[in-house]
């Protein structure tokens, strides 16, 4: 089976004043491509800490992920960024929608931020019909116009997770999608999870839950900053 990212022995700490706070020591996964893979550990585990680390938003202080067999610390500063724009999809904690724009302005973000200006306008109207499908997809069409603060926790959660499919990335990554949730919301989020799955998404959710880290394919959990398998 192909490894679509690698982590290994990855080390990050933080420092506060004197102290030394070392969260993961010497984590290490593989994920497979297609695979639905969920990362259970408690509050304050280091959950978004690895997260980060695989999505480039953060860099750890040891060790090496390695995207697709490549290296991620080999990569120029403009193809780091192509691999956090396309490469993967990221689903954050807080949502992080922003409140000025709609539903579909959010979701069109990333693609804009992609192409640039000049590419943008040559490419707006299919670009904004490709957005319209995935919201549509999501559940999400009757809402296009919303603002965020119009929209309840589950459906803030959806256009998240639009948001960080718009450029087809390789790999989507979940950070506690549901934790902000009433339970039956969240099991409808994880629902949206395996049908992307299903159709060939490869995801990796962190998640304190072991309910909803259950519905996963594969369940790891992160224990004194290291990955045990289950
Ligand atoms: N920028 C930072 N500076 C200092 N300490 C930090 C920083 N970011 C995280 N930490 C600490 O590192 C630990 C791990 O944080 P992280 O956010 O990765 O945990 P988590 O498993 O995602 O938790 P939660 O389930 O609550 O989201 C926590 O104890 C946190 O206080
Ligand atoms: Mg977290």
């Amino acid at each position: 089976m192909d490894t679509i990212i690698r982590a290994e022995n990855i080390h990050k700490s933080y420092r506060m004043g004197r102290e030394r706070l070392s969260v993961l020591r010497g984590a290490s996964l593989g994920i497979a491509t297609g695979s639905f893979t969920a990362i259970v550990g408690a509050s304050g585990s280091g959950k978004s800490t690895l997260l980060h680390i695989l999505g480039a938003l953060d860099r750890p202080d040891e060790g090496r992920v390695e995207f697709e067999g490549q290296d991620l610390r080999r990569f120029s500063g403009r193809r780091l960024n192509q691999y956090r724009n396309r490469s993967v999809g990221f689903v954050f904690q807080f949502y992080h929608l922003l409140n000025e724009l709609n539903v579909l302005e959010n979701t069109l973000l990333p693609a804009m931020a992609a192409v640039g200006s000049a590419g943008w306008i040559r490419s707006r109207t299919s670009r904004q019909e490709a957005a319209c499908v995935l919201l549509e997809r999501l559940g999400l069409g009757g809402r296009l116009r919303h603002r965020p603060y119009e929209l309840s926790g589950g459906e803030r959660q959806r256009v998240a997770i639009a948001r960080a499919l718009m450029n087809r990335p390789a790999l989507l990554l979940a950070d506690e999608p549901t934790g902000n949730l009433d339970s039956k919301t969240g099991f409808g989020i994880l629902e949206v999870l395996k049908e992307l799955n299903r159709g060939g998404q490869t995801i990796v959710m962190v998640t304190h839950d072991d309910r909803i880290a259950g519905l996963a394919e594969v369940v790891w959990r992160l224990t004194d900053g290291k990955i045990e398998t289950e």
